[in-house]
């Protein structure tokens, strides 16, 4: 059985939903504090199977005790549970690095008193490299300070798992550093769910042009780059998800080079605003309403990964387009606009 933490987050539940298609028995936790019990009901339809569900807060002691109690067939685990609002941690960092990492010392303390070797997917992000000095992105980058608590979290989070496992040999992780996620699941039952305004992009994007907000703006379009926006590599969420269950199988089977393995997961190819823009009004026939704003503190310029070492040891690539994501994003958001009319 497969442990997945915040499986009912963005990334967690289109994880799941690989998971149970390639035969995987799932345990999902999570503790609904930025997603939806309706979630569930959605991986189940978009695959047919039926994760197992328990409700807890990981950063709970007792509560991470007993799920491994309970559960004592947990042969590998993906840590996905977090916050992650850039701007929240910079007002409330405590909470930040206590949902953040608490939990996975929490995990790491249960495995360690178990006597298997339990393999640990960590999601990380391509945040801890903060403005890379040279591109594409090699995980051998070196990592910047953290422009923020939740940037801080996940390399924190890197640096536990490397003390860990240099301190206990039976320990085994995989650090996935993810580029920017985006879309939706081809069966339009699990996508992106933003609570309150989206921060990033492409849901705003899609709800602008729904009618929920007025225009987007463009965070700068002075930057370093051809057309003046900033540049992302934006990896369809599917694809993202299946890398995941690439990377546990491979672990699971003994296949890995180390105990102690990263990789980035994008799609090695960057797109600027502008171009995510006029993707966007290409595949959905809308035009959208925006304009250039100030820059956002905190932004990179450019950010886009070498994804060779994925490809080489992993055998994972990225399939879906910048088009493809976008398209998968706006039916999504259709599909949200509908649902929410019909209640
Ligand atoms: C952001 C976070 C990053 C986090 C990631 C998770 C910041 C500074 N970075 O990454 O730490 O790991 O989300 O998904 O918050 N943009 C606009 N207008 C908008 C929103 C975004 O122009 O309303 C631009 C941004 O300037 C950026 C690009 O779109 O150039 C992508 O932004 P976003 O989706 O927020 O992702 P990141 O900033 O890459």
């Amino acid at each position: 059985m497969i442990l997945v933490t915040g499986g009912l987050g963005y990334i967690g539940s289109h994880t799941t939903v690989e998971l149970l298609e390639e035969g995987f028995k799932v345990l999902v936790v999570d503790d609904l504090s930025n997603s939806s019990i309706e979630v569930l009901r959605g991986i189940e339809r978009a695959c047919g199977k039926k994760p197992f569900f328990e409700r807890l807060s990981l950063n709970e002691r007792m509560s991470v005790k007993s799920l491994f109690h309970n559960y004592r067939d947990i042969d590998g685990i993906i840590h996905f549970a977090a916050s992650k609002a850039v701007g929240e941690s910079v007002s409330r960092p405590l909470l930040y690095y206590d949902n953040n990492l608490t939990p996975l010392i929490y995990l790491l303390q249960e495995v360690e008193m178990l006597d298997r070797d339990i393999p640990i997917v960590f999601s990380s992000s391509c945040t801890v490299y903060g403005e890379p000095d040279t591109l594409p992105i090699t995980e051998e980058a070196p990592l910047k300070k953290a422009k923020s608590p939740y940037g801080n979290t996940k390399r924190i989070g890197e640096e536990i798992l490397a003390d860990a496992l240099r301190a206990n040999k039976k320990l085994s992780t995989v650090i996935l550093r993810y580029f920017n996620p985006i879309g939706a699941h081809d069966s339009l039952e699990i996508g992106e769910l933003p609570i309150g305004t989206p921060q990033n992009l492409v849901p705003f994007i899609t709800q602008t042009a729904m009618g929920r907000h007025e225009k987007l703006i463009v965070f700068g379009d002075d930057y370093p780059t051809p057309d003046g926006t900033c540049i992302r590599d934006y990896i369809h969420i599917v694809d993202l998800a299946k890398a995941h269950v690439t990377a546990l199988q491979r672990t699971l089977k003994g296949e890995e080079r180390n105990r102690y393995e990263v990789f980035n997961l994008g799609t090695g190819k960057g797109h600027s605003v502008y171009e995510v823009i006029d993707s966007f009004e290409r595949v959905s026939g809308t035009k959208l309403n925006y304009e250039i704003g100030p820059r956002r503190e905190g932004d990179v310029v450019e950010a886009y990964a070498d994804v060779s070492r994925a490809n080489e040891f992993l055998g994972w690539k990225a399939d879906l387009s910048l088009d493809q994501a976008m398209m998968s994003a706006w039916k999504w958001e259709e599909k949200l606009r509908n649902t929410i009319k019909h209640r």
